[in-house]
């Protein structure tokens, strides 16, 4: 059976636009861009559509290549202090010459709507309430929405970034599964995703997970966003694995329209914290 991510998320679209109707204010997003690399451009050109589709404004920051560390945390600052933006968003990678913990670090945490800073991860893993990242958090509710059991259950990540893998982990063990956090230098991997009940694969390696890998009547999601010759891919090789589990996302309308959905709920949940704040 297909987890569909893109119906599920148009679902929650649709209750964020309505959420955003009610709010007197403007919610706006800043949203910091810096340099072409071609897969930034698309997430960002998505982030902005979403965001368009149920009301919420983004302000553009978008830098050349070679901009200053200063100029970023500049940009960052006057963010965090202008009470009409709500969320900031740091478009990852950055270039190499910046400091990525640095400028991550100097977002307000109440504005940090990729759940990314430091205090917001040290929340996430001590299991307080806290803004979890967008791709993690919209895995879960899809899991969540299609009833699918995770307390008890061997659950294997494959990857251990920060957006995807790790977060997700602590999630995952909030909801009482077994975890297994697999990576590029995992020996014998097949032996590990074999056990997985839910295996959930973000390495970035277009078709790489087969039939032989999975067990039967596994949850296999799959973060993987890849271009073979022109085509969008995951990361699980679809055809062959979806005649081996239960349920299995879809790539497009998988997960990508989850992350989505996720992050404008996050501006929705960074919104109301600002507004505690203040009363
Ligand atoms: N680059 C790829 N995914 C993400 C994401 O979820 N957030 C940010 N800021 N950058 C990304």
């Amino acid at each position: 059976m297909i987890l569909d991510g893109k119906k599920t998320a148009e679902n929650l679209m649709k209750k964020v636009a309505e959420e955003v109707a009610s709010i007197k204010e403007t919610l706006s997003l800043g949203l910091i861009l810096v340099g072409n690399n071609p897969a930034s451009l698309v997430y960002v050109r998505n982030k902005q559509r979403a965001c368009n589709d149920v009301g919420i404004n983004v302000e553009n920051y978008f830098f050349d290549e070679n901009v200053t560390q200063k100029e970023i945390l500049k940009t960052i600052d006057q963010c965090n202090k202008n009470p009409n933006i709500h969320g900031i968003l740091v478009q990852l990678p950055l270039p190499s010459h910046l400091d990525e913990t640095m400028i991550i670090n100097s977002i307000d945490p109440d504005k940090d709507i990729d759940g990314l800073t430091l205090v917001n991860q040290g929340k996430l893993f001590n299991s307080m309430e806290t803004i979890h990242p967008a791709t993690p958090k919209g895995v879960m509710t899809l899991l969540q929405k299609y009833f699918i059991e995770i307390s008890g259950k061997n659950v294997v990540v494959i990857g251990r970034s920060k957006l995807v893998g790790k977060p997700l982990a602590m999630l995952l063990l909030q909801k009482n599964a077994t975890v297994t956090i697999a990576h590029s230098r995992t020996t014998n991997l097949k032996e590990v995703t074999k056990k997985a009940d839910i295996l959930v694969v973000a390495i970035g390696k277009p078709n790489f997970i087969t039939a032989d890998m999975v067990k039967k009547d596994a949850v296999v999601v799959d973060v993987g966003i890849n271009k073979v010759e022109g085509k969008v891919v995951g990361d699980v090789n679809f055809n062959e694995v979806k005649e081996v589990a239960s349920y299995i996302t879809p790539v497009p309308k998988g997960v990508g329209p989850m992350t989505i959905a996720s992050l404008l709920e996050n501006i929705i949940i960074c919104y109301k914290i600002q507004k505690s704040k203040r009363n």
